[in-house]
């Protein structure tokens, strides 16, 4: 079953909203199978967002990252990338469909409180980079009434 890797950024945890994002994933019915809260190094944070080295934005998004501790997830289900992403909302919190994590809690792309993997080839690289081989294969009670 597909995997996705999630980021609860630094103005999420300082916010106080770590359980109630995973509580999100988890009544969707995303399964918890990598879960880490760590202080992020500058060297981790420019290899996860190298595809946007060069842009504008990308000294002020290495700061964001590193500026606080973050939660890092792993979470498996069906679709989980898109089902992931559409649970998180769009980029911009101020046009992210009401209902999203970013339209709900948040404001500002600066400030946009979650990552999520953009496809399945970021998703695997994401995963290698932030757990490795460090997962949990685990059968939850709840997978045969939320997995058809
Ligand atoms: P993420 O990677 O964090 O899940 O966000 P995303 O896919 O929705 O957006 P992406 O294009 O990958 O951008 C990564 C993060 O960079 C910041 N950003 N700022 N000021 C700007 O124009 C701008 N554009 C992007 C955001 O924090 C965004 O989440
Ligand atoms: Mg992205």
């Amino acid at each position: 079953m597909e995997c996705t890797f999630i980021i609860i950024k630094p103005d999420a945890v300082q916010r106080g909203l770590i359980g109630e994002i995973v509580a999100r994933f988890e009544r969707r019915g995303l399964k918890i199978v990598g879960m880490k809260f760590m202080q992020v190094s500058e060297e981790l944070a420019r290899k996860h967002y190298a595809v946007h080295e060069g842009k504008p934005f990308f000294n002020g998004l290495i700061q964001y990252i590193i500026s606080a501790p973050v939660v890092a997830m792993v979470l498996e289900g069906t679709n989980a990338i898109t089902a992931a992403r559409n649970t998180i909302g769009a980029t911009k919190p101020s046009e992210a469909a009401p209902g999203s994590i970013r339209a709900d809690l948040g404001l500002e792309i600066g400030r946009n409180l979650v990552h999520g993997s953009d496809g399945p080839d970021t998703a695997a690289s994401e995963i290698a980079l932030w757990f490795g081989e460090d997962l949990v294969n685990w059968g939850r009670a709840t997978d045969a009434w939320i997995f058809e």
